[in-house]
């Protein structure tokens, strides 16, 4: 069964051919990252207008790629939310074309079940029932995936994703757009017990997140460091606000994977290509008998293949939309 999929919810236009939901025949991304890097920023109008230009060539790249005709088609997926509106609307536009002429179902699916999904892709025999940390850009979920469609949503962050953070901090630090790769980097080169960071761990029970207050403390280090004309040691700023986040995100992930007796953890979304993350999930999961499994570092971030995933088993689960799918910019996971 060929699924071709469409993301544009935020700034990588991106159009991908799967087979069977977890082959991969063509997964076509055109990054706007360097557009919007001089603003500091996803500026959502400049990503609608630059969707728009982009898609039908996209598409046409991503067929081509696949070695397959339009005919062979067996499935539109499309990102319905969440995501900026504008964007979201041309990839549902494109997508509803597609299915009109090709008369072809359509399905609209969760970006972040998207995020999830990449690892079908990624690990052939993954199967659920586990554990699932998803941390992107806009989203920070603790997950129990029960089915391929059954998501118990137990923990999310109460204010900034944790994806956010390292952006936020990374702008502070005078660090490009996005954040979280530069970060990741200079993390490796510092000391990451340089700055005592707080790490918020709520209520004792808790599985929800909190990283504003640690945005807050980087941002006040920075200021007395400036007010006491101290030096600045970026790379240690880095090391110490990365392992305040890694430790809670760690700590919680484990703790959840144990009471519900799950053998693995499963890592999603942008920040999963964090080596620090990767690495530190993997030692712990090495003492506690959990295996760790993340996408490669093409699937962590924004790409339609993991769409055409989710698209794939929404719809062997009986799930389809109709032409009258609209965008949900907030659409949660459940
Ligand atoms: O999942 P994603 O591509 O988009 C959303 O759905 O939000 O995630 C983008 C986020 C950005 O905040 C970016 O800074 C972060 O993922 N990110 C990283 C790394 N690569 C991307 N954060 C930490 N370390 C990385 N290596
Ligand atoms: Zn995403």
């Amino acid at each position: 069964m060929l699924t071709l999929a469409i993301e544009t919810s935020c700034d990588e236009t991106s159009v991908a051919v799967i087979k069977d939901g977890r082959e991969v025949l063509s997964n076509i991304i055109s990054s706007q990252i360097d557009i919007h890097r001089k603003f500091g920023g996803v500026v959502p109008e400049i990503a609608s207008r630059k969707h728009i230009e982009s898609i039908n060539n996209i598409v046409q790249e991503a067929i081509d790629e696949a070695k397959i005709s339009f005919d062979d088609i067996d499935l539109i997926g499309v990102t319905k939310g969440p995501g900026l509106v504008g964007a979201l609307l041309i990839g549902i536009s494109t997508a509803k074309a597609l299915a009109y002429g090709l008369n072809k179902p359509i399905i609209g699916v969760n970006h972040i079940e998207g995020h999830v999904c990449a690892n079908y892709i990624e690990h052939k025999d993954l199967e659920p029932p586990f554990t699932c940390l998803i941390v992107s850009g806009g989203h920070t979920y603790l997950v129990q995936v029960n089915g391929y469609t059954d998501y118990e949503l137990v923990g999310r962050t109460r204010d900034d994703a944790a994806g956010e953070a390292f952006d936020k901090v990374a702008r502070a630090l005078g660090l490009p757009y996005p954040g979280g790769p530069v970060i990741d980097k200079l993390a490796q080169k510092g000391n990451k017990t340089a700055i005592d960071f707080p790490r918020v761990m709520l209520e004792p029970k808790s599985y929800d997140f909190s990283f504003s207050g640690l945005k807050t403390a980087v941002l006040n280090c920075l200021n007395q460091k400036h007010q006491k004309s101290e030096e600045i040691i970026v790379e240690d700023v880095a090391a110490s606000f990365q392992q305040a986040v890694l430790d809670v995100l760690v700590d919680k992930s484990f703790r959840l994977a144990k009471e519900r007796k799950s053998q693995k953890i499963v890592i999603a979304g942008g920040v999963a290509a964090n080596q620090g993350l990767r690495t530190m999930m993997e030692e712990r999961g090495k003492e506690e008998g959990i295996e760790i499994l993340y996408p490669s570092r093409i699937l962590c971030t924004d790409n339609a293949a993991m769409i055409g995933a989710a698209a794939y088993f929404n719809y062997k689960n009986g799930n389809k939309s109709d032409l009258y799918l609209n965008v949900i910019p907030n659409l949660d996971l459940k």
